[in-house]
Parts: C-alpha cells; sequence; structure tokens
C-alpha cells in the first residue's frame, strides 16, 4: 500500500508548524476544521513529496487530547492509500485490525473518504480513498 501521509498529533497546531517549516516543510493547505474530530488540521509536504498532516485539539474534550497527554508530539497514524477501501477494510479485519472510526469523508482531504484501523503490532493507521479512480 502507498503511504498518503503521516498524521502527527501537537497541542498547538501554528508552534509546530514552524518546527516543521524548519525541517523544510511547507505548507500545502489551508487550515481546516473538522467537528466531527473535533480537531483542526494542516497539511505539509517537503521536496520530495512526502506529505505530513498536523492534526491539534479543537478543544479540551477532543480526542486527540488523550494521546497528546500520554505521548505529547508525536507521530499518530500512518495513512495508506486504498482504491477500495470497503474491500481492504474487510480484508484488514479478516487480518485482526480493529476498525475504530469507520468510513467518513474528511473535510481536510477535499472530502476523500477514510477509515481508521488499529492493530496490535502497528497501532493505529488510516485508509483514505485513492484521489481519483485513475490512480
Ligand atoms: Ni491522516
Amino acid at each position: 500500500m502507498r503511504i498518503d501521509h503521516i498524521g502527527y498529533a501537537v497541542q498547538d497546531l501554528a508552534a509546530a508548524a514552524e518546527k516543521f517549516e524548519a525541517l523544510g516543510y511547507r505548507s500545502c493547505g489551508e487550515e481546516t476544521e473538522d467537528l466531527g474530530r473535533k480537531v483542526k488540521i494542516r497539511f505539509f509536504s517537503d521536496t520530495s513529496g512526502v506529505m505530513i498532516e498536523l492534526v491539534a485539539p479543537l478543544q479540551d474534550d477532543s480526542p486527540i487530547m488523550g494521546w497528546i497527554r500520554k505521548n505529547g508530539n508525536s507521530p499518530y497514524h500512518i495513512c495508506y492509500e486504498s482504491a477500495d477501501l470497503e474491500h481492504e477494510i474487510a480484508e484488514l479485519r479478516q487480518k485482526g485490525f480493529i476498525l475504530v472510526h469507520p468510513i467518513a469523508p474528511a473535510p481536510a482531504m477535499g472530502g476523500r473518504r477514510v477509515a481508521f484501523l488499529y492493530g496490535t503490532g502497528t497501532g493505529l493507521l488510516e485508509l483514505a480513498e485513492s484521489p481519483s479512480p485513475s490512480r
């Protein structure tokens, strides 16, 4: 599976953005609020095309706060591209992965559908449908 992006949980999006810009990442989209997940999100890329996603809590009861309290700013999911989300999810569940967030459109990704799964040994992963049918 091709990696789409690496998701980082961060306490303060603007402060973290500065640090990633110091590493050579450049913003590649507007900050977007995802009210369903109570987070705000901004995407960055480097010159080789690696994408990272900074995810920060919108409020204290944001589900991501538990992770940040425990781990601080840190990577928390790898997102893989999938041409067939439903099929991929069914296959991964058969292999023991747990669906922790069912398929839903991601506002920060232009409405692309995503789902989150958890596997012991792999941690949290995200599946995102391919940007266009041709890919
Ligand atoms: Ni993500």
